[in-house]
């Protein structure tokens, strides 16, 4: 790998021990997937950041870290809301943890946002190079705004932040961004089958896509759309990068390939399929967390009702504190709207032996995080389950 002189004493030691173990973090990982040399990024969104995931191994890792972030550089939801934990049932020694963990990287220089929507408030520019960890935001910003970011690890994230670089392959080459199967989605747009479900749909495409570059036919989806679908193939599968003709940015270019490439079928009833189930306990909605056109259409669907039964919405404090109206049409029906978390890597869902979602991410991650049975629905059908009052 093709080094420069800064890059060369880094290295060397000449920085502190903390650049110089970044820097080999990130040579190493350059190395074994055959990077010719570092790219500088323009952010880095740093995963491991709930002290449920990482455990007092990943605190004490952290720990031991003494250096500054380069770029501008925000979290990955954490294990909690930073101000309404308590009311939110999280146990005061996670809290403890968690604030640890939140402490070491406040004096890294990360900004205390933590959010797997950071595109909500920090400016990404197509064609830009990131190191971004969350697999959901990694979909969005490659594929809906045109970026180029590989889905980091936690430490190779916090790496490049520190560092201000990160290798140059996959998804940052162009040859990395060539789509490698198309599905042909049949049935969405209003022809009958019901809502569309774009969480439902990247659900069932993640399993098809792996960890491949889909190309979809047949569907226009809008940008929260787009986030959803994403999130769900980064779940099912490892989709890091998809493009959809005539929607995202750099489909267009890619026509003319994708005529030779393998190609699947998903139809609107195999999507409705996914849309059955039983009673849950509990209802949760915001993953990825809830843009501010989504809190609006929740608090629409709540106006004038009472929950029944649980029903947690997250989203960033950046949204929480430009859309108050918003979020106190929400928690007017009892239900909360909750900051800097989610319902997979925070402990809240823990009580609960079932819970419902819309969303194909938290669907594929709620048995295995939560130790939960997951339903799926549609927003409208979300709200249905915690009031008690039927859909539409
Ligand atoms: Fe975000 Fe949590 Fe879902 S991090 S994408 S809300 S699992």
């Amino acid at each position: 790998m093709e080094l420069t002189r800064d890059e060369e004493r880094t290295l060397g030691g000449e920085e502190g021990e903390t650049r110089q173990r970044m820097l080999e973090l990130l040579v190493g990982l350059g190395k074994v997937f055959g990077a010719s040399r570092l790219v500088p990024v323009a952010s880095a969104q740093v995963s491991g950041a709930s002290y449920k995931t990482i455990g007092r191994w990943g605190l004490a890792w952290l720990e031991s870290l003494d250096a500054k972030v380069t770029v501008p550089t925000v979290l990955n939801p954490v294990g909690m809301d930073r101000e309404r934990w308590r009311e939110a049932g999280i146990p005061p020694d996670f809290a403890e943890n968690q604030e640890k963990v939140l402490a070491v990287y406040r004096r890294l220089g990360v900004r205390m946002e933590c959010t797997c929507t950071p595109y909500e408030f920090l400016p990404v520019r197509s064609g830009e190079h990131l190191a971004w960890a969350e697999s959901s935001a990694v979909a969005y910003a490659n594929s809906v705004i045109g970026a180029r970011t590989n889905r980091e690890g936690g430490p190779a994230a916090l790496a490049a932040a520190i560092i201000g670089k990160t290798p140059c392959y996959g998804l940052h080459l162009d040859a990395g961004r060539v789509p490698q199967l198309v599905i042909r989605v049949e049935g969405f747009g209003g022809s009958g089958s019901g809502p569309d479900h774009y969480g439902g749909l990247g659900f069932l495409a993640g399993k098809i896509a792996g960890n491949r570059v889909p190309f979809f036919r047949g569907i226009r989806p809008g940008p929260d759309e787009l986030k959803a679908m994403g999130a769900a193939m980064a779940a099912s599968g490892a989709v890091a990068l998809f493009h959809v003709d005539d929607v995202t940015p750099e489909a267009r270019g890619f026509r003319p390939v994708v005529g030779r490439l393998e190609e699947h079928t998903i139809t609107a009833g195999e999507v409705k399929d996914l849309l059955t189930g039983t009673e849950v306990e509990a209802v949760a909605m915001g993953c990825p967390h809830c843009s501010p056109a989504e809190l609006g259409e929740i608090s629409r669907l709540l106006r004038g009702k009472r929950i029944k039964k649980p029903l947690f919405v997250f989203t960033s404090r950046h949204v929480i504190e430009r859309n108050p109206e918003l979020v106190a049409g929400i928690e007017a029906s009892g239900a909360r709207v909750y900051a800097d978390t989610c319902m997979v890597v925070s402990p809240m869902m823990e009580p609960f032996s079932s819970v419902m979602v819309d969303s194909g991410k938290a669907f594929a991650y709620v048995p295995s995080m939560c130790g939960a049975l997951a339903r799926i629905g549609t927003r409208e059908e979300c709200v249905a389950e915690a009031t008690g009052t039927p859909p539409g």
